[in-house]
């Protein structure tokens, strides 16, 4: 299937995207995980305000939709399902995609600022296999240390206090529009991000069930 899943820095995008490709074999397609592999690309030919991804990425801003939109197409041609996370971000974007895909269908997990900063500052990555913990809602058995592959846990360079909520504010003036976009069109599942990992599941494989 082709699966869109939309939400707020912190809704909890990538934990149920992993649950997804493992549950039903499709590519994780996230913008946010190439351009942290791309942080340092030279962009500076396109002539825009700053010359690598990382400078946009570190303050919590868009990374130029030219940049983007070329990453996803390249990983779009190369799936045959795919679970896209990240993308799109603001209404260009979403235009640019119905033009190179077609979705079947549209998930969007609901939570609140306050609850996404606390997710946000906490959260703790696995430097080698990516798998994202929090220091409260979701420890490792051992702290610091990856449960799947034993790697170590490191805290993104945008998941402080100050840059987390410039992502939110970013995230409302931009992407917030895309969710109502595909809300009208009759395309948008709404699930409630704020319980429990293993709930949100629950409601997004049923969803999925329905209508993938
Ligand atoms: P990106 O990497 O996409 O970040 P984001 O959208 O801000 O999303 P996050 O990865 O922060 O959150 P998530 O929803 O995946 O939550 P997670 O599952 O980890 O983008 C980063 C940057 O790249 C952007 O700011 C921008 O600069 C650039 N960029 C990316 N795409 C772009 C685009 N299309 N156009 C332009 N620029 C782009 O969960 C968060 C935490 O909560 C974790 O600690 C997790 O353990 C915990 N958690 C998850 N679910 C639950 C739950 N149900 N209950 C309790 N805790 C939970
Ligand atoms: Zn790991």
């Amino acid at each position: 299937p082709h699966v869109l899943i939309l939400g707020a820095p912190g809704a909890g995008k990538g934990t149920q995207s992993d649950r997804i490709v493992e549950e039903f074999g499709v590519e994780h397609v996230t913008t946010g995980d190439a351009l942290r592999s791309n942080k340092q690309m030279d962009i500076g030919h396109l002539g825009l305000e700053y010359d690598t991804p990382g400078e946009y990425m570190d303050q919590g801003e868009l990374v130029p939709d030219e940049v983007v939109n070329e990453i996803v197409e390249k990983a779009l041609s190369d799936a045959d399902g795919y679970v896209l996370d990240g993308y799109p971000r603001n209404l260009d974007q979403a235009e640019h995609l119905s033009d190179i895909t077609t979705l079947d269908a549209v998930l969007y997990l609901d939570v609140d600022e306050d609850v996404l900063v606390e997710r946000l500052t906490g959260r703790r990555v696995c430097e080698e296999c990516g798998a994202a913990y929090h220091v409260d809602f979701n420890p490792p058995e051992e702290e610091g240390v990856c449960d799947k592959c034993g790697g170590d846990l490191y805290q993104r360079e945008d998941d402080t206090e100050e840059t987390a909520r410039e992502r939110i504010r970013v995230y409302e003036e931009n992407t917030a529009p895309v969710v109502e976009f595909y809300d009208d069109v009759g395309s948008l599942v709404r699930i409630d991000g704020e319980q429990t990992p293993d709930e949100v599941w629950d409601d997004v494989k049923m969803a999925l069930e329905e209508h993938a």
